[in-house]
């Protein structure tokens, strides 16, 4: 009996020791934690149960029988993050540069079953040279059965994927059937084929970082949400995350304790300029109605055009998505459209209500947008709104011009509480380009051309440039004054608190992929 708590302890301290003493230090070289250390960081103090820590592989092809180590590559287990519980499961890059064999993809989704049947997030903390090229298909299987498992608990169970260290070929799959992504900065990458590749296939020269790099994918393909300087700062913005989220789709985001006080933010009021052609900062008038510092951007650097995030309201966890006037005048495009879509449907799944904010001038025109598909990507937003089944509040500040005023959250597509401020433009189009239209021949005949279409300018702008029309409509429920902004939506949230919305069955709709 004594022989085997010593054998125990010993195989513990082994698997502890991960991959040896030399290789913990090159991680460590590296500025790279280990999956052990980055786990204790990520869970709550002694939180961590570990599950599969004697796991070894089974593969005996090259001699691999003579090299075993005990977890296999990878730590998984449950724990809590300030008193919550998730499922993590972490590679370990000092065993086989963290490869993934059948017995590691058994351990990951062993993991991920109990996430799901228990109702907890599960966050992927990945950093692996990808499938363990001594075990050929068993690996590639192994994968193939944690996708099969990404898949089935998408809308189930939050899923978290954090890039650490190389993450390459069919390996980035997995994170990107996740909800959200972040990756280290100068330390992970990901992409389907590496640069050596690329260079005899393309005959282009790239390196890792630009090719996949965490500045890459937050900037240009939108792969990743949230970029981190370090491991430290991407495990506590795992952290802050998932205090927004719920367990899973059949509960809903903790509620922070809050009580109503003096809610009217003078700041509000100065925000949007006289003339309708100024940019300002939409972030301006997040953090003038949210609860303060509750802000976390999501895809910050992608299509800035359009910003969404998560942030409290009155205590409250919501979701925010706003034109952002200060990127092309907060117009939509293809990006922009992706981004939000994205947003609004996880937010949706998860029992997250969204506020939507509104100073849209329209479509972006142009060859490069309609043969990228704005036609298709701009109907993946309003089919993502439309469809939304969680309590939806729109405000619109200034602009809301066109479709996409139908498609930013109006009344016409279900939302149920529709704010506008007096400075708000509900039209067709702009004063300036409806005159022109409708006014041509007056213009025409006119003296003065110039003088002729301001003044139709002004009195299109007299009847339409306003929120008034829509609201004598009813598609407006009230104009605001923006002061009270903050008052009105701590109010209309917690008035749709138990909103309920039957749909006819349907094994799903076919949105617009
Ligand atoms: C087995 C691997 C491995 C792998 C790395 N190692 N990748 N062992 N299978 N895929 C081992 C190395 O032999 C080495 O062992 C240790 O991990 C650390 O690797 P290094 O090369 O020393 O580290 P580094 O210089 O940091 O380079 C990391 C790396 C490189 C860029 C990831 O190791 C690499 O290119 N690995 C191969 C990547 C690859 O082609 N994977 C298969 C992709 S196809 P020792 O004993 O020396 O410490 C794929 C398909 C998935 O993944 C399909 C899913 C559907």
């Amino acid at each position: 009996m004594s022989n085997n708590l010593d054998k125990l302890k010993e195989k513990i301290a082994l698997a502890h020791k991960g991959g040896g003493d030399n290789r913990i230090e090159k991680q460590h070289e590296k500025k790279k934690l280990t999956a052990r250390e980055r786990v204790e960081y990520l869970l709550d103090e002694n939180s961590f149960e570990e599950i599969g820590i004697l796991v070894t592989h089974r593969t005996t092809d090259f001699g691999m029988e003579k090299q075993k180590y005990y977890g296999d590559g990878v730590v998984t287990g449950y724990g809590t993050i300030n008193g919550r519980l998730v499922y993590v499961f972490a590679q370990d890059f000092t065993v086989f540069g963290g490869s993934l064999s059948e017995t590691h993809a058994e351990k990951i989704c062993k993991v991920m079953d109990l996430a799901v049947k228990t109702g907890a997030p599960m966050i992927g903390l990945n950093d692996s040279g990808g499938a363990r090229i001594q075990e050929g298909v068993r690996s590639l299987g192994g994968y193939a059965d944690i996708f099969h498992r990404n898949v089935k608990s998408s809308g189930v169970i939050p899923q978290i994927s954090a890039i650490m260290g190389p993450c390459a070929g069919g390996a980035v799959y997995s994170p990107a059937m996740t909800d959200f992504t972040l990756m280290v900065e100068d330390t992970s990458y990901m992409f389907v084929t590496g640069p050596n590749v690329v260079k005899t296939v393309t005959n282009e020269t790239v390196t890792s970082e630009e090719l996949g790099g965490a500045r890459t994918h937050a900037t240009k393909s939108g792969v990743t949400h949230v970029t981190c300087a370090n491991d430290i700062i991407c495990l506590e913005n795992i952290k802050q995350l998932i205090s927004y989220l719920p367990q899973s789709n059949r509960s809903t985001p903790e509620k922070l304790e809050y009580e109503l006080g003096n809610e009217h933010r003078e700041e509000l009021e100065g925000i949007v300029p006289d003339s309708s052609n100024k940019p300002y900062d939409m972030h301006e008038v997040i953090s003038g109605i949210i609860d303060s510092d509750s802000f976390f951007e999501i895809h910050k650097d992608y299509a800035d055009n359009i910003i969404v995030g998560f942030a409290r309201i009155g205590g409250r966890s919501v979701g925010v998505i706003a034109n952002q006037p200060m990127s092309l005048a907060g117009v939509l495009d293809v990006d922009s459209s992706k981004k939000a879509a994205r947003f609004t449907r996880f937010c949706d799944c998860f029992n997250i209500p969204l506020l939507v904010l509104v100073d849209v001038p329209g479509f972006l025109p142009g060859t490069d947008q309609e043969w990228n598909g704005i036609i298709l990507h701009g109907a993946k937003l309003l089919y993502a709104l439309s469809e939304a089944t969680v309590p939806k509040v729109t405000v619109i500040t200034r602009k809301a011009y066109g479709g996409a005023y139908d498609v930013m959250n109006s009344k016409h597509i279900g939302a149920d509480f529709n704010f506008a401020w007096p400075t708000a433009e509900i039209a067709v189009m702009g004063a300036k380009g409806a005159s022109e239209i409708i006014f041509r021949k007056e213009i025409a005949e006119a003296e003065d051309h110039e003088q002729k279409l301001a003044e139709k300018e002004a009195e299109y702008a007299e009847k339409f440039a306003t929120p008034f029309e829509a609201a004598q409509r009813g598609f407006i429920d009230e104009v605001i004054m923006p002061k009270d902004t903050r008052r009105k939506l701590i109010k209309a949230f917690s008035a749709l608190e138990n909103k309920q919305v039957l749909r006819p069955n349907r094994k799903h709709g076919n949105i617009p992929l």
